[in-house]
C-alpha cells in the first residue's frame, strides 16, 4: 500500500464533540455515495487555529493540501494515533477502491483496503467539510455513515493532445478534477495525423518533425474551401514530463492509458519516417478528419518502428493497458501497395480488414510479451479480434455488445453520449464539431447497453468521455467542454444505477458548481432557458425564467440592453407589456461572479395562424437542387438546376457529395391547434419556413446538429419550405416537432 500518513494531517490536531443539530437534507456529494445514513447529530471539528476550510479543499491534491496546511499553520506532522480525530483503518474485507466513512462523536474514521479507497474516503470527507457549518468554535459536520464502492472499475476521461497541444499544467489540473470526481483512468491520446506528442529516444525526428504542423484549420472543416491560420502549432512531452505526470496521477489514484495510434491517424510520424508509409511520399495532413496515408502493413520496418516505440512507452507507463488506436484506417493505400498485397497473400488474409487484424494481433503479441494488455477502438473487431484485446466501443454500442458477446472486456464510450466535443446546448455555444450531448442525456444513458445479455454484463469494465480537440484550442475551452458534463459521467460510473436520479443530481450540482469555482475551473454555466422566439397566446401569461441552478441568480433586461448584475434580478414569474413584440435578454450569474452566455428571445402576442385551402395538391415534396457552393442557406435563390419530386423528407444522397444547395417545398398538414416547436437537424446549414415565416435558423458549417423554433398554428394546411446547403462531407437532414412542449415526434 502507498503511504497515507500525509492524508491525516488535515484535522489531526482538532478536538471533537457532538451535539444534536443536523442539517443533512441539503448535503451535496458528487458522485453520490452508494449508501449514506445520517445520524440526528453533528460533530464539531474544533478550531483553535483560524483555519479556512474552503481554501484547503481547493488545493490541487490531498497531499499538497496536507503539506500546505502544515506550512500555513506551522504544525508538526504526526502519524494519526489513538487520540487523532481522523483515523485511517485498513479493512481487508473491503473491495478495491471501496471505503467506509464514519463521522460520530468519537471522531472521523475512514476504512479501506487500498490506496484508492482511502483517497476516495478523503474526497467524500472534503466534500462534507466544504459544506460544514462554520461556527465560532469550529466546523459542524453531520454525523454520518457512508459505505461506498464504485459501480465500475473503469471510470475514464480521454484527451486528444494532438489536434491541440496542452501543457503539463493543464493535464495536471484535469487530473485533479478527475480525482475529485473519483475518476481513475486517464486515456492520453498522444499520437495523431496532426501531431506526435511523446518523446521517443530512438526516433528523435518525432520530436523535431512530427510534433509540429505548419498551420491549422480555422472555422469548421466543413466549409468549402477550408480556411487555414498559417501558424505553426505543436509541442512534445519529454520523458521527464511524462514521468512527472504519471507520478502525479498515481497520487490521485489515476492510471494513465497512453494511446499510440496505428495503423491509421499516423501522418505526423510518417512525415518524419516516410519509408513507413505505402507510397514513401505521405502528404502532410493539417485538416481535421481522416487521411488516406497510413502505416504500411507489408513493410517489416513498420513493425520494428512500432515495437521500438511501444518498448519505450511501456517503460514510462506502468498501467496494465496500452491503447493502440485502430480506428478510422482507410484501406486505399493497402489496396494499391505491392508490399501490403504480398503480406496478405503470404499470410492467407482474404481482405484488407484481415490485414488490419493481422497488424493489431502482432502488436498484441508484442504488448503481451511485455506483460501488458492491448486496448483499441471498436474497429479492431473487423477481420477478427486479437486474443485478449479490450474493445473501446465508440461507434455506438454495437462494438461493445459484439466484443462482450465474444467474452472480451469492453469500455463503453459511444458517440454521441460520451463525446464531449459536441455542443452542450442548441444555442449560444462556441464552435464545436457538431452534434449535441447534454448533461441530461449523459445522466439518462445506461453504461451497460440494453442489448447485452445479463450474463455478459461483467465484461463491461466501465465508461469514459472522449475529448477530441479539433475545435478546442486552449485550456479554458477544454474546461468548458469537460465540465459539468464530467460530473454527470462520474456519477454514471461510480454510483449504482438504482441510486441515480437526475433531479436529485441537478439539486446537488448547485453546490458542486462552487467546488468547480474553488478549483478555478471554467465550467459551462447554464444560461436561462429562453427560446429565440416565443409566441404567446394569452396577454396575461407570466414569463418564467429558469436555468436549473438553484445557487445561481438570473438577471434580465426588457429594453434590448445586455444584462449584468446591475440589471433586474429575476425573483418570480412576471408579466410584460405585450402590446408589441418584446425582447428579453437574461444571464445566469454564479455566486463566484462568473456569468453564462446571454440568452435572448422575442416574446410576441399572437393568434394561432389560419390554415389555407390550396387546390390540386399532389403527393410529395418538390426538391429544387442548386449545383453551387454556399456558405449560407439564405443565399440559395433564383432558378434551380434541377427539380425532382421526393416522397419523404429524406435527402437522396447520404454519401459524400460535392457542395450544393436545395429548396424543399410542400404543404404540411398540422394535426391539431397548438404552439409547435420544430427541431431541424442538418449538416451543414438549414432554414425552416412555415406559413412563409422563418421558424428555425440552423445556418452555417458544422457536423450535424439541431436547432429549434416555434410557430403557433391552427389545424390545417400551411406552406412549408426548407432551404438547405452542404459544404464538404455528407448530407444530413431530419425534422422533428413537438406540440406545447410535449413528446418530440
Ligand atoms: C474516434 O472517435 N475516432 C475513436
Ligand atoms: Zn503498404
Amino acid at each position: 500500500m502507498k503511504p497515507i500518513y500525509l492524508l491525516s494531517v488535515l484535522i489531526i490536531l482538532f478536538a471533537s464533540s457532538c451535539d444534536n443539530n443536523n442539517g443533512s437534507e441539503s448535503i451535496s456529494l458528487i458522485p453520490l455515495p452508494n449508501f449514506i445514513e445520517y445520524q440526528s447529530s453533528t460533530f464539531l471539528l474544533e478550531n483553535d487555529a483560524d483555519i479556512q476550510f474552503s481554501e484547503l479543499i481547493s488545493e490541487s491534491s490531498f497531499e499538497n493540501l496536507g503539506q500546505q496546511f502544515v506550512r500555513d499553520h506551522g504544525i508538526q506532522q504526526k502519524a494519526g494515533g489513538d487520540d487523532s480525530v481522523l483515523k485511517m483503518i485498513n479493512n481487508t474485507e473491503l473491495k478495491p477502491e471501496a471505503y467506509i466513512l464514519e463521522i460520530n462523536s468519537g471522531g472521523i474514521t475512514i476504512e479501506a483496503s487500498d490506496y484508492n479507497g482511502f483517497f476516495y474516503g478523503i474526497q467524500t470527507l472534503s466534500q462534507l467539510i466544504d459544506q460544514g457549518e462554520k461556527t465560532a468554535k469550529g466546523l459542524k459536520l453531520p454525523c454520518i455513515s457512508i459505505k461506498d464502492e464504485p459501480a465500475f472499475a473503469w471510470r475514464g476521461m480521454h484527451l486528444d493532445v494532438c489536434r491541440h497541444f496542452f501543457e503539463v499544467s493543464t493535464i495536471k489540473k484535469m487530473l485533479d478534477a478527475m480525482a475529485m470526481h473519483k475518476m481513475n483512468t486517464f486515456h492520453w491520446h498522444l499520437t495523431e495525423d496532426q501531431g506526435w506528442r511523446i518523446e521517443i529516444e530512438k526516433y528523435p525526428l518525432l520530436s523535431e518533425i512530427s510534433a509540429w504542423r505548419n498551420e491549422s484549420v480555422v472555422g469548421h472543416i466543413a466549409q468549402e474551401p477550408i480556411q487555414y491560420d498559417g501558424i505553426k502549432h505543436g509541442g512534445i512531452y519529454t520523458k521527464n514530463e511524462i514521468k512527472d505526470v504519471v507520478a502525479y496521477a498515481s497520487k490521485l489514484g489515476i492510471t494513465i492509458v497512453p494511446e499510440i495510434e496505428m495503423p491509421g491517424h499516423a501522418v505526423a510520424a510518417l512525415m518524419a519516417y516516410p519509408e513507413l508509409s505505402c507510397t514513401g511520399k505521405p502528404t502532410p495532413f493539417n485538416d481535421w478528419g481522416v487521411s488516406s496515408d497510413v502505416y504500411c502493413a507489408g513493410n517489416e520496418s513498420t513493425f520494428e518502428f512500432l515495437e521500438n516505440v511501444l518498448a519505450e512507452v511501456v517503460e514510462l507507463f506502468p498501467g496494465e493497458y496500452i491503447h493502440v488506436g485502430g480506428d478510422e484506417c482507410p484501406k486505399d493505400r493497402w489496396k494499391e501497395c505491392p508490399k501490403c498485397q504480398k503480406r496478405m497473400k503470404d499470410e492467407g488474409l482474404k481482405d484488407e480488414h484481415e490485414l488490419q487484424s493481422y497488424f493489431i494481433q502482432r502488436m498484441e503479441k508484442f504488448l503481451n510479451s511485455k506483460g501488458r494488455k492491448l486496448i483499441g477502438w471498436d474497429e479492431i473487431l473487423e477481420g477478427g479480434l486479437a486474443d485478449n484485446a479490450v474493445v473501446m466501443s465508440w461507434r455506438g454500442e454495437e462494438g461493445g455488445i459484439e466484443a462482450a458477446e465474444q467474452n472480451h472486456y469492453v469500455v463503453m464510450t459511444p458517440n454521441p453520449v460520451c463525446y464531449f466535443d459536441h455542443y452542450q446546448s442548441n444555442n449560444y455555444e462556441p464552435l464545436a464539431i457538431g452534434g449535441l450531448t447534454t448533461m441530461e442525456e449523459i445522466y439518462n444513458w445506461s453504461v451497460i447497453p440494453s442489448g447485452l445479455d445479463a450474463e455478459k454484463h461483467n465484461f463491461v469494465l466501465g465508461a469514459q468521455a472522449n475529448l477530441w480537440t479539433e475545435y478546442i484550442p486552449n485550456p479554458e475551452h477544454l474546461e468548458y467542454m469537460a465540465y459539468p458534463r464530467l460530473c454527470a459521467l462520474s456519477e454514471k460510473v461510480w454510483t449504482k444505477k438504482e441510486n441515480q436520479n437526475f433531479e436529485d443530481f441537478t439539486a446537488r450540482m448547485a453546490t458542486h458548481y462552487m467546488r468547480l469555482d474553488a478549483k478555478n475551473i471554467n465550467y459551462r454555466i447554464p444560461y436561462p432557458e429562453i427560446e429565440p422566439y416565443n409566441p404567446i397566446l394569452n396577454a396575461n401569461q407570466k414569463i418564467e425564467l429558469k436555468n436549473g441552478v438553484e445557487s445561481s441568480s438570473i438577471y434580465y433586461t426588457i429594453d434590448g440592453t445586455e444584462p449584468t448584475k446591475n440589471s433586474k434580478k429575476y425573483e418570480n414569474p412576471f408579466r410584460i407589456d405585450l402590446s408589441s413584440p418584446i425582447e428579453i435578454k437574461a444571464v445566469t450569474i454564479m455566486p463566484s461572479g462568473r456569468e453564462s452566455a446571454v440568452a435572448s428571445g422575442v416574446y410576441e402576442l399572437v393568434e394561432l395562424a389560419e390554415p389555407e385551402t390550396p387546390k390540386n395538391l399532389i403527393q410529395g415534396i418538390s426538391y429544387n437542387r442548386y449545383n453551387n457552393a454556399y456558405s449560407s442557406a439564405f443565399d440559395i435563390i433564383g432558378n434551380p438546376d434541377t427539380i425532382y419530386t421526393i416522397q419523404k423528407l429524406e435527402l437522396p444522397w447520404q454519401e459524400p457529395v460535392a457542395s450544393y444547395g436545395a429548396i424543399l417545398k410542400a404543404w404540411i398538414e398540422v394535426p391539431e391547434d397548438g404552439i409547435y416547436n420544430f427541431h431541424l437537424h442538418v449538416k451543414d446549414g438549414g432554414l425552416l419556413y412555415i406559413n412563409n415565416k422563418l421558424v428555425v435558423n440552423n445556418d452555417g458549417f458544422k457536423y450535424g446538429s439541431a436547432k429549434s423554433g416555434k410557430a403557433a398554428l391552427k389545424a390545417g394546411l400551411y406552406p412549408f419550405e426548407i432551404k438547405y446547403f452542404l459544404g464538404r462531407g455528407w448530407t444530413e437532414l431530419t425534422l422533428k416537432y413537438q406540440i406545447d412542449n410535449g413528446e418530440i415526434l
